[in-house]
């Protein structure tokens, strides 16, 4: 047994099964009907932000409430999922990274309120690596802890586009096949016992805590994936084990990830797959945000990478 409890067992994690080709639509048939419009609605408007990644490949002159210059592609993502969502009736709120306030869509007769990363890991666009759109779903207040959430989902454009959702009855994967439809890819996904670390943020500006989580992590052989784009790092860890980790650091002790439009989604997403989410201190779902602009120190994976950095941080 290891000193720090990072002993892999090793046991054969396949736990999901594959059910070729059943389409979104139909594998949403028994959710509750505004959720599954909701669901398919922004499973279309990715189909058209999967295709529009060539022409918008510039900066735009604005930048976001945390001050990151954005790019045509953040705007136009955001521009496109607000338009259609703002028509549908059944949002009435939605929050997104890319806007200052939680908008309000009056006339709407449903009650669901949406939250929005619409690009995530904007900055590898120009280097042509994996980034994503990550959606938390509620009843009603977004500003609300992401226990509270009904369902979250992401969609990954990678090789392939694949989209991942939940609703509290197991996370499934599609992938967008050649005739323009998502179909099954992986059901039930399960997070492996697994040794893949992605760990965010400069190691000068580590604090005592997370140095000796990640020296534990190293002294464990666990390999290091991280790419910038955190909903591609979280997607691999889910399959293949570990921990993705942006923690607190020197200077900035709350990390740079935003507990609504990232931390809440994903690590909901994780948790319905058997893993945990914790701030370093605290299940991260369980967090009252303060703001739609709160930023959280971030840990997302395994139950026992989740349980050794709670210690670490409780010995301190
Ligand atoms: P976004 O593109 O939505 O602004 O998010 C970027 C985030 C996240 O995807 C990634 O894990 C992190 O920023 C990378 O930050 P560093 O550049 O500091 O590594
Ligand atoms: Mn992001
Ligand atoms: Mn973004």
């Amino acid at each position: 047994m290891s000193s720090v409890g990072l002993t892999t067992t090793f046991k054969n994690s396949v736990c999901a099964h594959k059910k070729d080709n059943m389409k979104l639509n139909e594998h949403l048939a028994d959710c509750d009907s505004d959720l599954r419009e909701l669901i398919l609605r922004i499973s279309e408007v990715t189909k058209k932000i999967a295709k529009g990644f060539a022409s918008r490949q510039s900066y735009s002159d604005t930048r976001n409430i945390y001050g990151e210059q954005q790019m045509a592609l953040d705007k136009w993502a955001d521009e496109v999922i607000i338009d259609d969502l703002k028509g549908s009736g059944i949002v009435k709120y939605l929050a997104s990274e890319e806007q200052p306030e939680v908008l309000e869509f009056e006339g709407a007769t449903g009650d669901l309120g949406v939250t929005l990363d619409p690009l995530d890991g904007s900055s590898l666009i120009g280097v042509n690596l994996a980034v994503g759109t990550i959606v938390g779903i509620y009843r009603g207040n977004v500003l609300s802890p992401g226990n509270q959430m009904v369902g979250a989902m992401y969609v990954l454009y990678g090789p392939l586009t694949i989209l991942t959702y939940t609703v509290k009855k197991g996370v499934h994967e599609f992938v967008l096949n050649d005739d323009g439809e998502f179909v099954t890819h992986e059901e039930n996904i399960r997070i492996p016992d697994g040794k893949i670390y992605a760990p965010g943020a400069l190691r000068k500006n580590y604090l005592p805590f997370h140095m000796k989580f990640i020296e534990a992590l190293e002294s464990e052989g666990y390999k290091l994936r991280f790419s910038g784009s955190f909903v591609a790092d979280v997607h691999q860890i889910m399959h293949k084990g570990g921990v993705f980790t942006y923690p607190g650091f020197v200077s900035k002790e709350s990390g740079k990830l935003r507990l609504l439009f990232e931390a809440n989604p994903m690590g909901f997403i994780v948790t319905q797959a058997g893993g945990a989410t914790s701030d370093g201190r605290r299940d991260i779902l369980s967090v009252q945000p303060e703001a739609v602009s709160h930023r959280i120190p971030v840990y997302i994976g395994g139950k026992k990478e989740i349980d050794l950095i709670q210690k670490l941080s409780a010995e301190e």
